[in-house]
């Protein structure tokens, strides 16, 4: 599964990337706002790493406004992917760049027709918001199960971004499931990392190994 950073923070996504488990990066709105920069800016920074994959999203909501948008970002870098939302200005919208070459991730999706229908106009990856979900009282994971149910009985090549993600079990659910990508804020993708049995075992193998003797 890929392992993508949920966050506009250039310095966050240094810190993942060093480390050699980042495959992509995923902005909204929200998440660019607490910058305080200009968008194109934190793009530009973004995708300057070599970022492979780095989502970025349209603010229009007419499907007019929505192509200027997308084809503008698309044409500042070839790892940009549009991420448009789930409204009938953005499956129109979608329908038209994924035919002019455009990688579109299809947002603000909570359900499995909405899915259906973002493979449909030819999304390269569909987000479902799996922790808004749950933190309205539904199961945000069987939503996870239903869209990998629908694509793989009709071989949909879009793939299933796992977005809102809250904590690393949501990462291991979506994983055994077999979703392709999660995305997640660095506080998550941190904890994948850590073990306290990791760093005990750690601790004690270097106080051992001051008993042995050197020379
Ligand atoms: C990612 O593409 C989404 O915008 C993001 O995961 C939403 O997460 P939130 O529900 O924590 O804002």
């Amino acid at each position: 599964m890929e392992l993508f950073l949920d966050t506009a923070s250039v310095t966050e996504i240094k810190s993942m990337w060093d480390l050699g488990i980042l495959d992509g990066v995923t902005t909204n709105p929200s998440l660019v706002a607490k910058e305080g920069r200009t968008f194109d800016s934190v793009l530009r920074e973004i995708c300057a790493l070599g970022i492979p994959s780095v989502s970025a999203e349209v603010t229009a909501t007419d499907t007019d406004g929505m192509l200027r948008e997308g084809r503008r970002l698309r044409a500042m870098h070839p790892s940009i992917y549009v991420k448009v939302p789930m409204i009938p200005a953005g499956l129109r919208a979608t329908k038209i760049l994924a035919k002019e070459g455009t990688r579109v991730n299809m947002t603000l999706v909570f359900s499995a027709p909405q899915a259906l229908l973002a493979a449909k106009v030819g999304a390269t990856y569909v987000s479902p918001f799996i922790g808004r979900l749950d933190d309205q009282g539904q199961d945000g994971m069987e939503l996870i199960r239903e869209i990998v149910t629908i694509y793989r009985n009709y071989r949909v090549p879009t793939k299933i971004l796992v977005a809102s993600v809250r904590h690393p079990m949501h990462v291991v659910d979506a994983a055994k499931i077999g979703a392709d990508i999660a995305t997640m804020p660095l506080a998550v993708m941190e904890k994948l990392v850590q073990h306290p049995l990791t760093d005990l075992g750690l601790a004690r193998f270097l106080k051992d190994w001051e008993k042995v003797p050197k020379g």
